[in-house]
């Protein structure tokens, strides 16, 4: 088999732009062919070959040179955040369809792209092994949280929601919507899971009906204990919805390429293996494609393993969904207008590079052993300490003060960040900042004095290109490298 982790991707240095070339100029042609030979015997009201748009012309020439203004997220240098190049299936899946601009609300809106969604949904439940249920695309994992937590209110009707102090901050925000006033955060632990004591002492005062798990949270990527939730959920009976947005794609690193359990050795911790397996214990999931799955924005999804919750937010209308005998997305979604082009992303992605350990599970094996490898450099640092061991590929650090002074941790920290971010000129790395409140502060590094009460600013690298195992981790080095001596200056 081709080599996945350089054959798949633009590369850095645009390695494989020629290939794309290829590919993009047969989807072209084909786009001729198709339209010129529907209705052959139509005549073409152009009466020219080529028109020239003179503005066209210069607007673009000005639109190229302002694209080049945005942040370098195919480079290994920009850790910033969780972004990276799509996959080019997924570039020519999109342009694909995006000439044809299906939507996916409805069958007749997109037909193909339609049972290309429901294809890509199969596989999804295939790799978190979910034998019943359903699920869709969502434009974004926000949405995702969204819709399960609207078809769980309106499905169970009462209890409260629980999720951990670093949930993604929808979390609030969806339940403000929904109008929910019954939801509570629970305090974390060291390594930012979410405090199993601390839960049961809350599912013992208030009824809960969902309680969100985090498998990635977004600042550290920490993987909650779904297995003592688990425990909890036997006890006290609630929906368990595993926010899966940034670390469900891990899965597919313990699955062989028929979704079995694979005997491989793993990169994985054993904390994190052991979550990953329990996540067909829950009762919905969200994972996004746009995130760990090699695709581009507009790619989240929900999955639901009881169809009832399904029905519970059907929704129809005169003027669409005739095809009754077909999937009609839209009647069970939160959006409508949805693209089609997105579904054809992930479709000819994952027939590429499938969910498995064969597939995007390689790649993430990458990301994994740089994150580890990376903690161990930073343990080796007399300038630097970790903030905790990463559960994925996130990983957090900080500036070391031996007086352990959370005033003087920020006060150097923060002086880095503003040499290697988005706020400096030419930044040779770009990593972003993780801020935690004077509680998780108290909690994660109890033996530092925090006299002002601060919360604590760290620095936060995502290593989810899967390039920085390459050439002996050259760009870790280099990071460590460019920390060391900005720490001296
Ligand atoms: C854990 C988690 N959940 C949900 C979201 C929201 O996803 P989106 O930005 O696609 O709406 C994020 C985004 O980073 C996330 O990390």
């Amino acid at each position: 088999m081709d080599d996945l982790l350089f054959s798949q991707f633009i590369g850095p240095k645009g390695e494989n732009l020629s290939l794309l070339k290829t590919f993009i100029e047969k989807i072209l042609s084909e786009q001729k062919l198709w339209r010129e030979d529907y209705f052959a015997c139509d005549p073409s009201l152009y009466q020219k070959k080529d028109y020239n748009s003179e503005k066209l012309t210069i607007e673009f020439e000005k639109f190229l040179e302002r694209s080049k203004k945005h942040f370098p997220f195919f480079h290994p240098r920009y850790a910033a955040q969780m972004a990276k190049d799509p996959s080019i299936p997924t570039i020519l899946g999109y342009l694909t369809f995006m000439l044809s601009n299906p939507n996916n609300h409805a069958y007749e809106g997109g037909p193909v792209t339609t049972e290309m969604e429901m294809e890509v949904v199969d596989l999804l439940l295939k790799m978190v092994e979910y034998k019943t249920g359903w699920g869709h695309l969502t434009s974004g994992g926000s949405l995702a949280n969204m819709e399960a937590l609207w078809a769980a209110r309106d499905y169970y009707k009462k209890g409260t929601v629980y999720f951990s102090e670093v949930s993604h901050y929808s979390w609030k925000r969806i339940c403000k919507i929904l109008n929910i006033d019954s939801f509570k955060e629970i305090p974390v632990d060291i390594n930012f899971r979410m405090d199993c004591t601390k839960l049961e002492d809350e599912l013992k005062k208030s009824e809960a009906m969902m309680v969100v798990a985090n498998l990635g949270s977004t600042g550290t990527g920490s993987v909650d204990n779904i297995e003592e939730i688990l425990e909890l959920k036997k006890k006290y009976n609630f929906h368990l919805h595993i926010d899966a947005a940034y670390g469900g794609f891990f899965r597919s690193i313990i699955l062989d390429e028929n979704y079995n359990h694979s005997s491989q050795k793993t990169p994985l911790s054993g904390h994190t293996e052991k979550q990953l397996q329990l996540l067909s214990e829950s009762d919905s999931i969200t994972i996004d494609p746009h995130k760990q799955g090699s695709v581009s924005y507009g790619a989240g999804a929900v999955l639901y393993k009881n169809e009832e919750l399904r029905d519970i937010i059907l929704n129809t209308a005169p003027y669409t969904y005739h095809k009754l005998d077909k999937p009609n997305i839209g009647m069970f979604s939160l959006e409508g207008s949805r693209s089609g082009a997105t579904a054809a992303a992930c479709y000819l992605t994952y027939k590429v590079i499938p969910p498995n350990n064969s597939g995007i599970g390689e790649l993430l094996s990458q990301t994994i052993l740089a994150s580890q490898k990376f903690y161990q450099m930073i343990g080796q640092s007399e300038n630097y300490d970790n903030l905790n061991f990463p559960d994925l590929d996130i990983n957090c650090f900080f500036r070391r003060s031996y007086g352990k002074n959370i005033s003087e941790v920020n006060e150097r920290t923060l002086a880095i960040y503003h040499l290697l971010s988005v706020e400096a000129e030419n930044p040779e790395f770009i990593l972003s900042k993780f801020v935690l409140s004077p509680e998780i502060t108290k909690t994660v590094l109890p033996e530092y004095e925090n006299p002002k009460n601060e919360s604590l600013i760290a620095l936060r690298a995502v290593f989810m290109k899967h390039w920085y195992t390459a050439d002996d981790f050259y760009y870790l080095k280099k990071l460590i490298d460019v920390l060391e001596l900005k720490a001296k200056l």
